[in-house]
């Protein structure tokens, strides 16, 4: 058998990585792809070792020639390449030398490998030029920012990374750290609900979800600490008669300059997540929405009625003006001030669905 062997972190597998090994595949019976268990070089992480094989494994699926390896995880310890090519010799009837896929930036490191001139007798390196093609690296930051990875991802491996929401755990430790645990459940519950929002509208799932998460990290700051913010931002006057209101413009400008989101989209639905705003787009009424009824601690019977609305044409609009309505209502009820921003948004959806 004509073995070739890609071993990687694959810290996702990407598109890129499955172009090159079948533009090799011609000329094999196999391509292994094997994720390094433990990487000699880089600190391990149980959990994220799981997780690497299994997207490769996903990504492999229905491609007759690859085959995802899991020899170094049953090896355990650390993962030398020279260590998983003499097993390999041993496991498969291996017909001429094993090919090697390598990038030429760690090709010109192979020096520094463990058993590096043995190895080099066992396999037949495969160079591959970095390209301009986005990296594992580029991919992981773009998800944390929020930036759309569709076109650079088979399809399931996003899938995988959206349900187990990987590469984010940048901004999730940093805004546990800075919520108290109910705020931080609101806000991954809005998270969640927002990316289910974004799949039904046909917008960006990674964008709604970060917006999503970030729309309350101003939340646990105090009065004095979101007006001193506040100074330096443009802030309606609205806005800081009512001090409640202030951690939306705050919160986009914290997530701007500590979480690193240049996003306008994303910023100005945190922005706008409070009072809304009488030029809404789709994006901003879906991040407003998910905060209001999203499942973790908002009331099931206003999420119900929502839903309800959503099912109908201009349903985001209906549920959005419903929102109003309760929120008019509720304010009414207790006595409260009711900014003229809200009642003019309000009367504007009024208008035009009841
Ligand atoms: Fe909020
Ligand atoms: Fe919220």
């Amino acid at each position: 058998m004509k073995l070739c062997v890609f071993q990687g972190t694959f810290n996702p597998i990407h598109n890129t990585h499955l172009k090159m090994a079948q533009s090799v595949a011609a000329d094999y019976d196999k391509v292994l792809f094997i994720p390094a268990y433990n990487p000699p070089h880089k600190d391990f992480d149980g959990d994220m070792s799981a997780h690497r094989l299994e997207m490769v494994r996903i990504a492999v699926e229905g491609n007759p020639k690859f085959e995802a390896s899991d020899i170094e995880y049953r090896r355990e310890g650390k993962s030398y390449t020279y260590d998983t090519i003499r097993e390999l010799y041993k496991l498969y009837p291996v017909e001429g030398k094993i090919g090697f896929i390598i990038g030429s930036d760690a090709f010109e490191k192979i020096d520094s490998w463990h058993e590096a001139e043995k190895l080099k007798e066992l396999v037949d390196f495969i160079v591959f030029e970095r390209t301009d093609d986005v990296s594992s690296t580029e991919i992981r930051e773009r998800i944390t920012k929020g930036f759309s990875v569709d076109d650079v991802l088979p399809k399931g491996v996003l899938q995988y990374i959206r349900e187990h929401n990987l590469y984010i755990e940048g901004i999730t430790d940093k805004l546990a750290a800075m919520l108290n645990d109910k705020r931080y459940l609101h806000s991954c519950g809005t998270a969640e609900y927002a990316r289910k929002l974004a799949r039904k509208f046909g917008l960006d799932e990674e964008k709604a979800y970060i917006a999503g998460l970030l729309h309350d990290c101003a939340k646990g700051f105090d009065n004095e600490k979101l007006a001193e913010t506040a100074k330096n931002l443009e802030v309606s006057e609205e806005e800081f008669l009512n001090l409640k209101t202030l951690h939306a413009p705050v919160g986009a400008h914290i997530a701007e300059k500590e979480f690193n989101i240049t996003d306008k989209e994303i910023l100005r639905a945190i922005r706008r997540h409070t009072l809304g705003h009488t030029e809404m787009s789709v994006f901003d009424k879906i991040i407003f929405l998910a905060d209001k009824i999203e499942p973790s601690t908002r009331p099931e019977e206003f999420r119900i009625a929502a839903e309800k609305l959503l099912e109908q044409e201009d349903g985001l609009d209906k549920a959005l003006l419903e929102c109003y309505r309760r929120t008019i209502e509720k304010l009414t009820e207790r006595g409260l001030s009711i900014s003229p921003g809200t009642i003019e948004i309000y009367n504007l959806l009024n208008k035009e669905y009841s």
